[in-house]
C-alpha cells in the first residue's frame, strides 16, 4: 500500500530510515496530508456536523466498538440515534482495517478502544481544568485502564475548511525524570492491604477501578500533574502543528505531550496496543516507570 507519509517529529532522536513503529514508539506524531480510507459521504458529513456533544460528564460523542454502544450525545429521534450510530461503526470498522494494513504488528493483539467524535469548537469549549485538551498532558483513560498497555490514537480532522491546531512538547522518558518524583513515583505503600482494601471497596461501585494497575493510578496522577504544573504549561518546549482539512494523524499519545488548541469536528480511534507487540518495549511508559521506581506496575493498585 502506498501513503502519503509526512512527519512532525516530537522526538530529537527519531531516525527518518526508522520503521514506521519504532518511528512511532519513539514519539512521532506521523502524519497523512488526506485521510488514506474512505471517510463519509457528503451527506453523512452534513448530518454529523450537526451532531452536539450531550455535555455533563460526556466531553465528547463516544462509540464504544466492542458494545456497539454511542453515548454522550444530544438525542433528538430514534433515526437521529441509529444513523449516528452506524457512521461511527463505519468510521471504526474502516479505520481499523486500514490500521491492520498498515501496521500488522500491533494488530495481532490490539484492543480497540472508543471512537471520540468532537464536534465542538476547542479554543472556546469550557471544561474543568483535568478535562481541558488545550493543555500539555500525556493520555491516561480514567475509566479505561491499559493496564502498562500503550495508548495509539488515529485522529481525523473532519472539518472541510479549517485546520486542527494542536500543541507538543517533550515525550514521556523526559517527562518522568523531570517530573516523576514530584508526582509522586509508585512505591511499595501502594501495595499495603489498607489501600488494596480500599481499591477493593471501590471496585465493588466503579467496575474500572478494580481493573486499575498501579502504572494506571501513576499516569492518571502524572495527567493531572502535568496539567496542574503552571511552569511546565508556560514554559515546557513546544511545537505546533497544523493539521489540514481531511488531514489524518497517528500518535502514541501516552508516549509525547500534547494539546488540542484549536479546530472542531475531528474524529479518533484509539487502540490498545500490547507489549509484547511493540518493537521497543523498553521505551513503553509502563517500562520506563518500572525502571525509575525499581516495581513492577502492571498488576493492580
Ligand atoms: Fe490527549
Amino acid at each position: 500500500m502506498k501513503v502519503d507519509l509526512e512527519t512532525y517529529s516530537g522526538h530529537p532522536h527519531t531516525d527518518a530510515k526508522a520503521s514506521l513503529t519504532a518511528r512511532l514508539e519513539c514519539g512521532e506524531v506521523v502524519y497523512f496530508s488526506s485521510c488514506p480510507f474512505d471517510l463519509f459521504s457528503q451527506d453523512d458529513l452534513e448530518f454529523l456536523v450537526q451532531q452536539k456533544s450531550g455535555g455533563g460528564f460526556h466531553k465528547n460523542i463516544s462509540y464504544d466498538p466492542n458494545h456497539g454502544r454511542t453515548s454522550g450525545y444530544l438525542t433528538f429521534s430514534r433515526q437521529q440515534r441509529r444513523r449516528l450510530r452506524g457512521l461511527l461503526k463505519g468510521f471504526s470498522e474502516r479505520a481499523t482495517a486500514w490500521l491492520a494494513g498498515l501496521l500488522p504488528r500491533y494488530a495481532q493483539s490490539w484492543r480497540l478502544d472508543r471512537v471520540h467524535y468532537r464536534p465542538e469548537e476547542e479554543a472556546t469549549r469550557i471544561l474543568r481544568d483535568t478535562a481541558r485538551d488545550e493543555l500539555l498532558h500525556v493520555d491516561a483513560f480514567p475509566t479505561r485502564p491499559s493496564r502498562g498497555d500503550r495508548i495509539l490514537r488515529l485522529f481525523v480532522n473532519l472539518n472541510d475548511c479549517e485546520p486542527r491546531t494542536w500543541v507538543t512538547s517533550e515525550t514521556f522518558s523526559f517527562l518522568l525524570e523531570r517530573f516523576g518524583r514530584q508526582a509522586g513515583l509508585p512505591h511499595e505503600v501502594e501495595a499495603t492491604w489498607p489501600r488494596r482494601l480500599r481499591h477493593g471497596l471501590l471496585g465493588l461501585v466503579q467496575p474500572h477501578y478494580r481493573r486499575r494497575t498501579i502504572y494506571d493510578s501513576f499516569m492518571l496522577r502524572f495527567h493531572h500533574f502535568l496539567k496542574n504544573h503552571q511552569g511546565f504549561q508556560d514554559r515546557g518546549a513546544r511545537k505546533f502543528h497544523s493539521f489540514a482539512p481531511g488531514s489524518a494523524w497517528l500518535v502514541f499519545s501516552d508516549g509525547l505531550a500534547h494539546g488540542e488548541l484549536r479546530g472542531q469536528f475531528a474524529l479518533d480511534h484509539s487502540y490498545f496496543i500490547a507489549s509484547e507487540t511493540l518493537e521497543l518495549p523498553e521505551l513503553a511508559p509502563a517500562s520506563l516507570l518500572e525502571k525509575a521506581c525499581g516495581l513492577s506496575v502492571r498488576h493492580a493498585a
